[in-house]
């Protein structure tokens, strides 16, 4: 028979270490709430997973006033716009004037890093590749976690909350019994075929583009490192894919009468990403509440996902915080529903940027004509341009 587990006794034990679990514990550790994160994957595992690089300027403020590092400001580059492209031809939103906004470039994995560094600095209890993770008594005063740590010890966490940060595949999330959730989902026909690329930058901002072959967009990761999309089958073999095919497609989708060129280089990494839609409801259940992507999964245009997840933890976070300060459980109450109003806006934020830009292979003409006609509505005005601005750089209510 397996040995009795270990019991250790926490305030907020949180699944999933990537940037919502983590940001969640760091912001619980400044207001002394005690809290363990575990997380299935190695610290490098996440640190080599790359994800988008958008962060809206509500994402960057958590992450400098709270004090994870600033290096988001010192090694990330602000944007004040983006181009839309579309019949050959960039149309520039900028931001700054219309919203007195910005974004910045910043990677996914390079918040992890930060944040993970952070923990460590505060000296927080971040359990990394553990395995056999399990949720239970969810309802109770006392739910727990289980895992099996890297040392091979059982660990049972005794916690007054659990919270689900544990990614699209949550196991937190199918704890929650079925008749008790409902979950909201549509797929879409097509996916991405990312690139890492050793290339300078083909163009200073993001670029957009919906043209006849399908879409591509062009971001940046540095002077010496790019990362660009297209649209591709969802079953499309990426390995299969030579580089001059890679960038061939890439130019030919953004060719016009501008003659913007990309400069092509050596790709060292091709994948696909698929797309979906996904939400569940409630993000509670019990004591058990979801944050990020185990609750919710936007298509990836418009890179709203670890946006979202920031703005979860943030509601979250001031939920919990009040409980422990006041003792007073509304914020908790309406937690599910005041991150979900924000949810659904970059639901439709990104679905409606997703079908603007993209184009099913087998489009009527109809169909293609009319995404034109609404990316023409959107450039031509100003209030069409902010609108996407607004959104792009991130709602500052709810
Ligand atoms: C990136 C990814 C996105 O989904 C997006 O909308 C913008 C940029 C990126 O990885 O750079």
């Amino acid at each position: 028979m397996d040995a009795a587990p270990h019991i250790v006794r926490t305030r907020v034990g949180i699944v999933g270490g990537g940037p919502a679990g983590l940001m969640l514990s760091h912001l619980l550790a400044t207001s002394g709430i005690d809290n363990v994160v575990v997380e299935k994957r190695s610290h490098e595992a996440i640190e080599n997973t790359h994800r988008a690089g958008i962060l809206e300027h509500g994402s960057v403020r958590m992450l400098t006033e709270s004090g994870v590092s600033n290096r988001v400001i010192t090694d990330g580059d602000k944007h004040d716009g983006i181009d839309l492209r579309f019949g050959g031809v960039s149309h520039r939103i900028d931001f700054d004037a219309l919203v007195g906004e910005s974004v910045w470039l910043y990677p996914q994995n390079q918040v992890f890093v930060d944040l993970a560094a952070a923990r460590r600095r505060d000296d927080g209890d971040v359990r990394f590749s553990v395995t056999d993770t399990e949720v239970l008594d969810l309802t109770t005063d006392t739910p727990k976690i289980r895992f099996t740590d890297v040392q091979g010890r059982r660990v049972e966490l005794h916690c007054d909350f659990v919270v689900g940060a544990d990614g699209s595949s949550s196991m937190c999330r199918r704890a929650i019994p079925a008749t008790l959730r409902q979950g909201h989902f549509i797929e879409y026909p097509f996916a991405w075929f990312g690139i890492l690329t050793e290339a300078p930058r083909s163009a200073p901002e993001l670029i957009y583009a919906n043209s006849p072959h399908g879409f591509a967009l062009i971001s940046q990761r540095n002077e010496t490192v790019q990362r660009m999309y297209f649209q591709a089958d969802p079953n499309e073999d990426a390995a299969a894919w030579s580089e001059e095919r890679i960038w061939d497609e890439l130019q030919r989708r953004v060719d016009g009468p501008d003659g913007l060129e990309l400069k092509r280089g050596p790709i060292f990494e091709q994948m696909i990403l698929k797309f979906r839609s996904y939400v569940c409801e409630p993000l509670r259940h019990g004591n058990l509440f979801l944050a990020g992507d185990a609750g919710h999964t936007v298509p990836p245009t418009g890179a709203k996902g670890l946006n979202l997840a920031l703005a979860d933890v943030r509601v979250l976070f001031e939920a919990l915080d009040s409980f422990y300060s006041t003792g007073s459980s509304t914020l908790l109450d309406g937690y599910s529903e005041t991150a979900l109003k924000r949810v659904w806006k970059a639901q439709n934020f990104s679905y409606w940027m997703t079908s603007m830009l993209h184009t099913r292979s087998e489009a009527s003409s109809f169909e293609r004509k009319r995404a034109l006609g609404e990316l023409d509505s959107v450039v031509s005005s100003t209030y069409g341009r902010a609108y996407l601005a607004e959104a792009y750089t991130g709602w500052s209510h709810g």
